[in-house]
C-alpha cells in the first residue's frame, strides 16, 4: 500500500506569505501567499525576479514519477524514495501518489520533519544511536499504531545501546542488519559480523529483526564493467545473508533494501526473483535523485530514461573580458560536489569556477551572454542544490509558475 501524509499540513504550505525569507522571488510578490501567486500562473520573468532563482520543470517531474513507478512495477521492487534529496513534503506527496511505500530518511531529525507532515511509513537508512533520537522514536511509535519505521544496526555495541535506550517502550523498533563493503561506509564487513549482529537484534527485547540492508554506491558511482561487477558481487552478498539468516527474521515479509539512483537495475537483477521457501521478501529501493535527475552525475550513470527537472537561472552581471561572463549564482546556490553547473543555453561554453555568489562562465563567442541576460544552468547532483533553497518554483512548459515547493533542511 502507498504510504500516506496529512493533506492539511501540506495545504498549510500554500498559505505561507512569500516574503524576504525566500531568495529569488520578485519583491512585488511579497505579502501574498504561495497559493495566491501560483493561482495567477505568473511568467517566470514577468514580475522581475532578483536572481538567482531555482526552478523545477513540471513535465520532467511527471515524466520521472511515472517512468520510475512503471519501472519498479515491471522489475518487482517497491520504492521508498530518499527524502534527504529534497526534504520537500509536497514532492514526497507526489511520490506517494505514484505508489511509493515509504519515505527514506538519513537522520531522526529528517524523520521528525516528515512526521510533522503525518508521514506513516519511514525507512531510516542509518544506524540510530543518539539517546534523544531513540526516545523520540519510541514515543512516536507508542503514540501512533499507524506509524511504521525501520532502521539499521551494524554492531553489537549499537544493538546494546538501542536496547538500553528503548527499555520501557511498548512497541519494539524494527531493524535491518546493514551490510557494508570494504572501502565503503557503515555496515558489517564480514559474514561473521552480520550473523552476530542479527543474533543480537533477534535477542533484544526492544528490537525486531525484519531484514537486511545495504547501500551499493557507498564506495562510488562508477559505471565501468569492473565497478558494476563489484556492485553485483556486493548485492549477491546481501542475498546470501538474507538466505542464511532466514530462520531469525521476526516477520513474514522480510525486507531486503538497497539501491540509489545509479544502480537500481543491478539491485533489481540481484535482489528480486525466486527466494528459497518459506522466505517471502519485499525488495525496497531507496532512490532519491531519480525524481529530478540532473545534467551531470546521474545523466551519466542512471540506467533509466529520465529527464532533468532542476535548473538554476542566473543573470549576467559583468563581462570584464571577451571570453568571460560572471553570473549571479555561486556556491550558495548550486551544487559543486559532483561537477560544476552546465550553461544550458550556451552549447560549448562551460562554468569554470564558482565563488560564493558568482559563477565564471567561459564563452566561445564574443557576443554571447550580454550583461543583463538570464541564463539557465543544469546541475550535477540534486541533493546539494535542494539544500540551498527554501522555496523552489515549479514551471509549466510555458515557463509560468504553477506551484511553490517548500523545503525543510
Ligand atoms: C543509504 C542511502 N540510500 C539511498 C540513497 C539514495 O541514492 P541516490 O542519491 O543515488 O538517489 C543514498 C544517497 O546517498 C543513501 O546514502
Amino acid at each position: 500500500m502507498n504510504a500516506q501524509l496529512h493533506g492539511e499540513a501540506l495545504a498549510a504550505l500554500g498559505h505561507e506569505p512569500l516574503d524576504w525569507r525566500f531568495k529569488g522571488l520578485p519583491a512585488s510578490w511579497s505579502g501574498r501567499t504561495a497559493a495566491q501567486v501560483s493561482s495567477l500562473h505568473p511568467a517566470l520573468f514577468g514580475d522581475g525576479p532578483s536572481g538567482p532563482v531555482c526552478v523545477l520543470a513540471e513535465s520532467a517531474l511527471v515524466h520521472n514519477l511515472t517512468s520510475m513507478a512503471a519501472w519498479c512495477a515491471e522489475r518487482g521492487v517497491e520504492l521508498a524514495p530518499h527524502g534527504k534529496t529534497h526534504m520537500a513534503p509536497q514532492l514526497l506527496a507526489r511520490q506517494f501518489a505514484a505508489g511509493a511505500c515509504a519515505v527514506t530518511a538519513a537522520t531522526v531529525n529528517q524523520v521528525r520533519v516528515f512526521r510533522a507532515f503525518g508521514v506513516s511509513d519511514v525507512v531510516l537508512a542509518n544506524e540510530v544511536v543518539d539517546l534523544g533520537g531513540l526516545a523520540w522514536l519510541a514515543a512516536e511509535l507508542d503514540a501512533d499504531p499507524g506509524f511504521h519505521a525501520v532502521c539499521w544496526a551494524d554492531s553489537v555495541a549499537g544493538v546494546e545501546l538501542m536496547t538500553a535506550a528503548l527499555a520501557g517502550a511498548r512497541r519494539r523498533v524494527d531493524v535491518c542488519v546493514e551490510v557494508g563493503m570494504a572501502g565503503g561506509r557503515s555496515g558489517c564487513r564480514t559474514d561473521a559480523e552480520i550473523d552476530e549482529v542479527a543474533r543480537a537484534v533477534a535477542a533484544s527485547p526492544a528490537l525486531r529483526l525484519v531484514g537486511i540492508a545495504g547501500y551499493e554506491a557507498s564506495a562510488g558511482q562508477e559505471v565501468s564493467p569492473e565497478a558494476t561487477e563489484r556492485v553485483r558481487a556486493y548485492l549477491r552478498g546481501l542475498r546470501a545473508a538474507t538466505i542464511r539468516l532466514a530462520g531469525l527474521f521476526e516477520t513474514d515479509a522480510v525486507i531486503v533494501s538497497a539501491g540509489g539512483s545509479t544502480y537500481p537495475d543491478l539491485v533489481a537483477d540481484e535482489l528480486t526473483g525466486d527466494w528459497p521457501a518459506p522466505l517471502s521478501v519485499r525488495t525496497i529501493l531507496r532512490s532519491g535523485c531519480y525524481l529530478t535527475h540532473d545534467h551531470g552525475l546521474y545523466a551519466r550513470t542512471s540506467p533509466l530514461q529520465l529527464q532533468s527537472a532542476l535548473q538554476v537561472w542566473a543573470q549576467v552581471v559583468s563581462r570584464p573580458e571577451p571570453g568571460l561572463a560572471l553570473v549571479t549564482m555561486g556556491r550558495r546556490d548550486v551544487s559543486f560536489d559532483a561537477g560544476l553547473p552546465v550553461p544550458l543555453s550556451l552549447p560549448g561554453c562551460s562554468v569554470v569556477k564558482l565563488d560564493d555568489q558568482h559563477a565564471y562562465v567561459q564563452l566561445t563567442e564574443p557576443d554571447q551572454a550580454p550583461v543583463g541576460a538570464w541564463l539557465p544552468f543544469g546541475i550535477s547532483h540534486p541533493c546539494t542544490t535542494f539544500d540551498k533553497w527554501q522555496l523552489i518554483l515549479v514551471l509549466n512548459d510555458e515557463h509560468r509558475v504553477i506551484e511553490f515547493v517548500r523545503t525543510f533542511f
